[in-house]
């Protein structure tokens, strides 16, 4: 998969993939990442990328001809499966957008700043606008992190155990079982004996029920309750 992020902070994103399980995903050539800086495309001498919004009020609007001249040059180059807007008005991120998103080519991630973009730019280009949750972040490069680790993970070959991310929270809508390693004994708590008794199919049987559980009591919204 190759994803192409638009930024006017570029130092912002250079860190979350160049560790962990995003480094390992581009070291094995499973995913690579570009990030282009707007700026270059900015109007005039001093490439000016944002400006007042009509009508009036607070806050800078990022302007069309930069992001539309950024946008169209990549796209001179690839065919995108979506062209992205990270934005708090999205629809909210979850695992099933992140399963689905892992089974594209190729993506296009603008990220916003101030006021955000001008419309038309959301309504030309734009094919899917994510929030990472109900609160605003000075800019779009942190939500485009999460949501690149949260597909990046998901592609074939990235985790070493394969199946590890379909035993994830939020995988059939629940929460993960609690998860345990060795000392057995810590402080006087023990281990649940269950898992130390190597029957897989009763172990298998104990961390569903532990995850139903725990949904009920920790997120019984994610059952319809
Ligand atoms: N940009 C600013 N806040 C954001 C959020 N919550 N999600 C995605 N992009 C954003």
């Amino acid at each position: 998969m190759h994803i192409d992020i638009i930024s006017i902070q570029p130092g912002l994103l250079e860190s979350p993939f160049q560790h962990s399980i995003m480094k390992r995903a581009s070291d094995k050539g499973l995913l690579s990442i570009a990030i282009h800086d707007l700026r270059p495309f900015g109007l005039g001498k001093y490439k000016q990328i944002d400006d007042y919004q009509y009508g009036g009020g607070a806050g800078m609007v990022m302007m069309c001809e930069p992001l539309s001249n950024c946008i169209e040059s990549l796209q001179q180059e690839k065919k995108y499966d979506e062209v992205i807007y990270m934005t708090p008005d999205g629809g909210t991120l979850n695992q099933s957008m992140a399963n689905q998103l892992s089974l594209s080519q190729s993506l296009l991630i603008i990220c916003g700043h101030y006021k955000g973009i001008d419309q038309r730019i959301r309504d030309m280009y734009v094919t899917k606008e994510i929030s990472i949750g109900d609160y605003v972040l000075s800019g779009g490069e942190l939500a485009a992190a999460v949501l690149v680790d949260s597909i990046g993970r998901l592609l074939p070959g990235v985790l070493n155990d394969g199946s590890s991310a379909l035993s994830d929270s939020f995988q059939d809508n629940l929460l993960a079982p609690p998860v345990y390693t060795r000392p057995a004994e810590f402080k006087g708590a023990k281990v649940p004996d269950i898992l130390l008794s190597g029957h897989e199919a009763k172990i298998d049987a104990w961390r569903y029920e532990q995850s139903i559980e725990r949904t009920k009591r920790l997120r019984p919204d994610l059952l319809g309750e």
